[in-house]
């Protein structure tokens, strides 16, 4: 057990939270990682009705017993995304927490959220965007550096100095993410005074992440330096691994191209395809420079014991130097 107010608000035994990931974030690796001791999150937008996410929250009720969360997308998308009736999904399900993503405000959805006792974790990766998640009610805050996986905004922070910048802002408890895949970053976060770590790329390579074996592979092979950052030129900025679709959507940006024309290679379908069909060169494959970390692909308690016993070493380590007396 490690205590801190993540813990306590969240009912769980270590900050460690398992961020949502579009098609990645199902049931399987959801309950694997709140078995484990962590907070894991089914992903709302992988869904087109109410009734395939209750569904969903229903399967994961079936694997654990432990809280669990869902991600409710504030992204704009090409689809419409029911996240009314999602919320009323949520609050009917009894769920503990909801992770809202993207540079709107939550501010619209918290009450109803509170009324039915769901803790709301708001995730951004400026310290301007999670003080309004703040003062918009959110009982915690994500911020991510720009190392991270998927959305990373437009300044290109990175953890180091964005997490102590929003700790020093923030009054609710904060979590920090981007490029955390072991112990020695989950302890790093908490030593700049997050209480709660989100993790995402590390759990794409375990062996209950939905992720095609292919990319599995791809990701034991590639290293930190080999993501891009594409979709800029919309003001939609993402990390990936660098693929064919990535030099040519990067391509596309410095020509001018129009999300349209854009649309062909960055598509969620595309996506979906380069993850769960394993179709390596079809679309965007969004990873964080975390990937240069990671050298096996272990089940997700593996994971999470991995951080925590690595933790308490790393403590005694800091003992020794006389860090901690
Ligand atoms: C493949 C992939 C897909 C993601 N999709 C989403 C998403 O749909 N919604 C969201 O809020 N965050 C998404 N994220 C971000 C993660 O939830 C998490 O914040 C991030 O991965 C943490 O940084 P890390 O990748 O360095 O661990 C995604 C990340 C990855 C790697």
């Amino acid at each position: 057990m490690f205590k801190t107010r993540i813990t306590e608000m969240l009912g769980i035994q270590y900050p460690i939270i398992q961020g949502g990931m579009l098609w990645l974030s199902q049931a399987e690796l959801a309950a694997a990682v709140s078995n484990a001791g962590g907070l894991g999150i089914i992903t709302s937008a992988n869904f087109n009705s109410a009734a395939e996410l209750r569904a969903e929250i229903r399967k994961t009720k079936s694997l654990t017993d432990r809280p669990f969360g869902v991600n409710l997308s504030l992204f704009p998308a090409m689809k419409s995304i029911p996240n009314d009736e999602f919320v009323s999904v949520i609050a009917e399900e009894g769920i503990k927490a909801v992770e809202t993503s993207g540079a709107k405000s939550p501010e619209e959805f918290i009450p109803r959220l509170h009324a039915a006792g769901v803790k709301v974790i708001h995730k951004t990766a400026t310290v301007r965007h999670a003080k309004k998640g703040e003062q918009a009610g959110a009982d915690a805050v994500t911020v991510v550096g720009c190392e991270n996986g998927g959305a990373v905004g437009m300044e290109d922070v990175t953890a180091m100095v964005l997490v102590p910048k929003a700790v020093d802002t923030m009054q609710v408890p904060l979590i920090a993410g981007g490029g955390i895949a072991d112990a020695r970053g989950f302890v790093a976060a908490l030593a700049l005074g997050a209480e709660g770590v989100v993790i995402g790329t590390r759990f794409m390579a375990t062996k209950e992440c939905p992720t095609h074996p292919k990319f599995k592979e791809w990701m034991l092979k590639a290293r930190e330096n080999e993501t891009v950052l594409v979709e800029r030129s919309i003001r939609n900025t993402h990390r990936a691994l660098r693929n064919k679709a990535a030099e040519k959507v990067l391509e596309m940006e410095s020509k001018g191209a129009t999300l349209e024309q854009l649309m062909a290679w960055i598509s969620g379908e595309n996506y979906r395809k380069v993850m769960l069909e394993g179709e390596l060169e079809a679309g965007m494959a969004y990873c964080g420079q975390a990937v240069g970390l990671i050298n096996d692909i272990p089940t997700v308690k593996e994971v999470i014991d991995g951080i925590v016993n690595g933790a308490r070493t790393i403590g005694n380590r800091l003992t020794k130097i006389g860090i901690i007396t």
